[in-house]
């Protein structure tokens, strides 16, 4: 397969920002798959049909375009729960595969950042992180990214969310959020976002020169 990069990891881990910037790095497109999972959930709201109602999403799912993506509705509060609540549905999964496949056998390879890249998506793709990072710094994170975009938050209720969101996540049956055996654990927890993503690059630096190695011999 082309050289992919699997992000995985829970909210505000610091998946995003490493993923973006492992794009840069190795001049790799960079699809954020929450948005996919944001982008059905607003999108069932506003419509009117339910988010716990597997069908319903699963039907809006089947509509999502990737035009659709940029809306900055899908990067609130709000948006990340109801994304969590329709991301447990089988049909709501199956039908982002096709886009998501996709965007990951472009020639030249991807980043994908998510929750299931490593163990559903790409399985085979050639480095793998999982970013992790204690609830509280990462209640901490989102927090001042949610003050920053103008949401009237508290500090407790996104740690209250974060640990609800966690607990969802990991618990469905629909891919739940797990480390791949083999993916490198990379813990934010004391890092600058400089000195993640420093180590998000020596670690898809040894990935790159591995999967080049098996290039040649096949
Ligand atoms: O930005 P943040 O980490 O808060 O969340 P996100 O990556 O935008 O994902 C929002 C929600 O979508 C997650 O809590 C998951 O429930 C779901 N999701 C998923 O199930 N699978 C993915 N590959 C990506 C997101």
């Amino acid at each position: 397969m082309a050289f992919v990069i699997a992000v995985d990891g829970p909210a505000a881990s610091g998946k995003g920002t490493i993923a973006t910037r492992l794009g840069a790095m190795f001049g790799l497109p960079v699809l954020d798959t929450g948005l996919l999972y944001r982008g059905v959930g607003v999108l069932t709201e506003r419509a009117g049909a339910d988010p716990d109602d597997p069908r319903a999403a699963g039907a809006i799912a089947a509509t999502l375009t990737a035009g659709q993506l940029d809306d900055p509705a899908l990067r609130t509060r709000a948006a990340g729960e109801l994304a969590s609540r329709v991301a447990i549905h089988h049909p709501v999964r199956a039908a982002l595969l096709d886009f998501q496949h996709t965007f990951a056998g472009q020639p030249g390879g991807a980043v994908l950042d998510g929750r299931d890249i490593g163990t559903v998506i790409c399985p085979q793709a050639p480095a793998k992180l999982y970013v992790t990072a204690t609830p509280e710094v990462r209640a901490e994170r989102r927090w001042k990214q949610l003050k920053g975009q103008g949401e009237d938050v508290g500090y407790d209720d996104v740690l209250a969310d974060i640990r609800k969101r966690d607990a969802r996540d990991g618990a469905r049956d629909a891919a739940p959020m797990v480390a791949a055996p083999d993916a490198q654990l990379l813990d934010t927890t004391e890092m600058t976002i400089e000195q993640a993503a420093d180590a998000a690059r020596r670690i898809v630096e040894a990935a790159r020169a591995r999967w080049e190695g098996s290039q040649e011999t096949t």
